[in-house]
C-alpha cells in the first residue's frame, strides 16, 4: 500500500448507516434518476449503508474494501448472484456469465483453456487486421486535418476485433443483428432494473413478448454460425473453435449446441460493449492530459521496431498498460457489481437476511479518499509499483473480484493496448471540447455525449 491511507475500522453496534427516504422504502427509488450520485453519497456514510427496499429485498451497499472482500469471496451458498434471474439470465441463456453453484464451477472450468495466455497471440493475429482497418479509414480524415467520432469508431472496431476473435472471420450482417438485439435486451434490462412496475418476464405482455421474441431472433442467428463453422472450419482458430474444443468435465464430450450459443453471446457482449465503453474513456482521459499521452508516445517511439505492432511489443509496454488500468479506475465500465444473500450470511458484525441485496461500485471505491490519494487526479504512475499501488486489492476492482473475476481481463488489456499501440504511432488526436463529459450509467459506464477527437498524421 504506497499511497492510500490505513483501511477504516468498522464496527456495526448500532446497525448500519442508513440513507434517507421515505419510511421502509428508504431511498433506493434514486438509483433510478442519479445512481452515480447516489451511491457516491452513500459511500462516504459508513462500510455498510442501508439504501432502502424495493419488494421483498433491501438493497445496501457495501464501502469497505475488507467487507467487499467478503462478499466476493464468500462460500456460494451464503452470497449467490442477482443476474441469474432478470433479463440477462434469458438473454444469454445457462452460461458462465449467468449461472452459478457447481454448473457455474464446472463451465468456467472447462471454459479457462480457450482464454489461456498461450491463445492471445492467434487472437492478436486476428484482431490486427481490423485495427489497420480503421487506421485506413481515419487517414483521409488526418491528412485533412478533420475530426473522428472516436465513440463510434471505437464502437464499431470492438464490435470487428471480438467477432474476428471469436469466429475467425468477419460476419457483418450477423454482427450488426447482434448488437441490435442485445442494444434492445438490455435496455430493457435497464428500464425494469430500479422499478418495483413490470410484471415477471414469464407473463405475456407486449413488452416481454418483444423481449422474448429478439432473443429467439438472435438464438437463430449464431446457431446459424455455430453450423456454418461446423461445416466450414475457418483457417484462423477464434475463440469459437476454442470453445467447440471445451469438452465436458464429467462426460469428455464437446458442448451441446445450446451451451454453445450462451458461451458465445456472452463472450461477444461481454468482451465487446465493456472494453469499447473502457477505450472511449481512456482516449477521453489521453485527450485531457496531453503530458500523459506524451509519455504513451515515448514508450511507443521506443519499440524495437517501427514496422506493424508484434505480439510481443506488448510486453514493453508498461506505461500504456498503467495509463489503462489509471483510466479504469476513473471510469470502470463495470460500475455496480451485485450479489444476493442467499441464507443469513454474516457481514463484519451485521446479520443479513435471505434475498438482501449487497451492491459494490467499483465507481465509488475506485474515487474513495480513504483509499485514494488525490483520488480525481488521472495519474497512472499510481500502478508503477508490482502490487498495481492499490490501496488495497479490493478497492480496485475493475475486472472484479474473487472466484467470479472477469475471465477475459488479459483479451481486453491485450486489445487495449493494441488500439492505443497502432492509433497514437499513426496519429495526433485533440481534444476540443474541454467540458467534464457527462456519465450515462446503463449496463456500463457509457459517456454520454459521443467523443469528438481532432485528428491530424504524426
Ligand atoms: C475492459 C473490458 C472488461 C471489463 C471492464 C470487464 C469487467 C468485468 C467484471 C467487473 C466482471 C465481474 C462481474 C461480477 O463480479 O459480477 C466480469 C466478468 C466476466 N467477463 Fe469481463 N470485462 C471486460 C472484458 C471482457 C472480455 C474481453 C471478455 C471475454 C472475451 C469478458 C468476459 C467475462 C465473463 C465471461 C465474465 C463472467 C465470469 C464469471 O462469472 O465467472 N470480459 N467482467
Amino acid at each position: 500500500m504506497t499511497e492510500a491511507a490505513a483501511p477504516k475500522e468498522h464496527t456495526f453496534r448500532a446497525g448500519p448507516a442508513a440513507m434517507p427516504g421515505l419510511p421502509y422504502f428508504g431511498g433506493i427509488v434514486r438509483m433510478k434518476k442519479d445512481p452515480i450520485g447516489y451511491l457516491a453519497e452513500a459511500s462516504g456514510r459508513g462500510p455498510v449503508v442501508r439504501l432502502g427496499r424495493l419488494g421483498r429485498r433491501s438493497f445496501y451497499q457495501v464501502n469497505d474494501p475488507d467487507l467487499v472482500r467478503s462478499v466476493m469471496t464468500a462460500p456460494r451458498a451464503d452470497v449467490g448472484m442477482t443476474r441469474t434471474s432478470d433479463v440477462l439470465g434469458i438473454l444469454f441463456g445457462e452460461s458462465v456469465f449467468t449461472m452459478q453453484d457447481e454448473p457455474w464451477r464446472k463451465r468456467r472450468d472447462e471454459l479457462q483453456p480457450a482464454f489461456r495466455t498461450s491463445n492471445l497471440p492467434e487472437l492478436f493475429g486476428s484482431a490486427a487486421g481490423e485495427i489497420a482497418r480503421t487506421v485506413a479509414q481515419f487517414e483521409p480524415v488526418a491528412e485533412a486535418g478533420g475530426s473522428v467520432d472516436c465513440s463510434a469508431a471505437l464502437l464499431d472496431l470492438l464490435q470487428r476485433m471480438i467477432v474476428r476473435m471469436m469466429f475467425g472471420v468477419a460476419v457483418p450482417e450477423t454482427a450488426a443483428q447482434l448488437s441490435r438485439a442485445f442494444d434492445h435486451g438490455l435496455e430493457y434490462r435497464q428500464r425494469r432494473r430500479w422499478s418495483l412496475a413490470g410484471l415477471p418476464l414469464w407473463c405475456p405482455t407486449p413488452a416481454n413478448r418483444k423481449f422474448h421474441d429478439g432473443v429467439a431472433r438472435l438464438n437463430a442467428s449464431i446457431v446459424e454460425i455455430i453450423e456454418d463453422h461446423r461445416s466450414n472450419p475457418p483457417e484462423r482458430a477464434g475463440l469459437l473453435k476454442m470453445l467447440m474444443e471445451c469438452r465436458d468435465g464429467t462426460t469428455g464430450l464437446g458442448w451441446t449446441d445450446e451451451e454453445l450459443l450462451a458461451e458465445v453471446k456472452t463472450t461477444f457482449v461481454a468482451g465487446w460493449l465493456t472494453t469499447a465503453t473502457a477505450a472511449v474513456w481512456l482516449f477521453d482521459l489521453l485527450g485531457r492530459h496531453p503530458g500523459i499521452t506524451a509519455r504513451v508516445v515515448d514508450e511507443l517511439d521506443a519499440l524495437p521496431d517501427d514496422g506493424p505492432l508484434t505480439y510481443d511489443d506488448l510486453h514493453r509496454l508498461t506505461y500504456v498498460e498503467n495509463t489503462i488500468l489509471e483510466a479504469m479506475r476513473l471510469f470502470p465500465p463495470g460500475w455496480l457489481l451485485s450479489r444476493r444473500v442467499r441464507r443469513p450470511f454474516a457481514l463484519g458484525d451485521l446479520y443479513l437476511r435471505r434475498n438482501a441485496v449487497l451492491l459494490v461500485s467499483p465507481y465509488a471505491l475506485h474515487r474513495d479518499p480513504a483509499h485514494w490519494k488525490d483520488p480525481e487526479r488521472f495519474d497512472p504512475d499510481r500502478f508503477r509499483d508490482s502490487t498495481h499501488g492499490e490501496a488495497h486489492k479490493a478497492a480496485f476492482l475493475p475486472f472484479g473480484y474473487g472466484p467470479r473475476v472477469c475471465i477475459g481481463r488479459g483479451v481486453a488489456l491485450m486489445e487495449l493496448k493494441m488500439i492505443v499501440a497502432t492509433l497514437l504511432r499513426r496519429f495526433r488526436f485533440t481534444l476540443a471540447d474541454r467540458a467534464p463529459a457527462r456519465l450515462q450509467p446503463v449496463s456500463f459506464l457509457r459517456r454520454a455525449e459521443p467523443l469528438i477527437l481532432g485528428i491530424a498524421p504524426r
